[in-house]
């Protein structure tokens, strides 16, 4: 058995920004952050959320996105250290989401958490690959800057196709595939905020089937099944926040965990969601049985 540990969306506590970093976006990003957004996610939350992951000792850790917040240098640093004391390079796969590219600047501190968007073969870029045992890692980006209030995704044609040759390849090989993503390919929030090209990202899981699609982005826990070949179905799962403070949103923080066994046409997969309660500790939240 093969146990995946999923977390999304920490926005980490934002340091304060220097002199001539607040341009562009990221004036009413900082505005938003002191005046909201740091009472919503709290540090000692996500501590607590990271500590009881790792005591489940999972196979593999996925993080969704959104560690950063305005995408300042300094955010890329912390970053960096948080995602090494999740895990080691082999053990945390990372996607990166809107906040982490939130200004077209972002991209020059994107070196600081490369080594965990890369491929096996140490190749960056997206798709990238990751086989570990039965499964297969694909972690796709749909982070992009975007204009003032703005906070789609996109693919981008060059992914889509990438993303369809890999399915098919790692079905040939028998694996569990599973896809990371930043922004849901379903969602009920508003249109400012989806993945521009969510019926390409369909049409290609439709076409060549995944076993698991697990997000972020939307800070709920999520479950859509999407269409995948052959009248079968691809479960899109996503998380809340993993620094939810208790009560200031719709869904508190959790992480999931999913047991994932068997073999093709016959996998077992389990999700259990651990989170919050009003106490502050950590419990299980749901347990439910995906397929298998
Ligand atoms: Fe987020
Ligand atoms: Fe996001």
């Amino acid at each position: 058995m093969f146990t995946l540990a999923h977390l999304s969306d920490p926005h980490l506590p934002l340091p304060p920004p220097r002199l001539g970093e607040l341009i562009n976006k990221r004036v009413t990003g900082y505005i938003n952050w002191r005046h909201r957004r740091r009472f919503v996610h709290d540090a000692e939350t996500l501590v607590k959320i990271v500590a009881d992951l790792k005591a489940q000792a999972p196979d593999h850790i996925a993080v969704t996105g959104d560690i950063a917040n305005i995408a300042l240098e300094e955010e890329f640093v912390s970053g960096r250290k948080w995602l090494q004391e999740l895990g080691s390079l082999h053990d945390v796969s990372f996607v990166p989401g809107n906040h982490d590219a939130y200004v077209r600047q972002a991209v020059r501190y994107a070196p600081q958490w490369a080594p965990y968007m890369s491929s096996d073969d140490g190749a960056a870029g997206f798709p990238y690959l990751r086989r570990r045992g039965k499964l297969a890692l694909i972690g796709l980006s749909t982070a992009v800057a975007t204009p003032l209030f703005m906070a789609t995704g996109r693919l981008g044609e060059a992914q889509c196709a990438r993303l369809g040759e890999i399915l098919t390849t790692l079905e040939q090989e028998k694996r569990f595939r599973v896809v990371l993503i930043h922004h849901p390919p379903v969602s009920r929030a508003k249109r400012h905020k989806l993945l521009s090209d969510a019926a390409e990202f369909k049409r290609i899981i439709a076409a060549h089937g995944a076993e698991l699609v697990l997000h972020g982005h939307d800070h709920l826990h999520m479950l859509n099944w999407l269409h995948g070949p052959n009248g079968s179905r691809v479960p899109a799962v996503g998380v809340p926040s993993a620094s939810a403070a208790f009560g200031t949103t719709k869904n508190d923080a959790a992480y999931n965990l999913y047991a994932i066994d068997g073999a093709p046409e016959a996998w077992c997969c389990e999700m259990i969601s651990r989170g919050t309660n009003f106490a502050g500790t950590i419990m299980q939240q749901r347990r439910l049985k995906l397929f298998g």
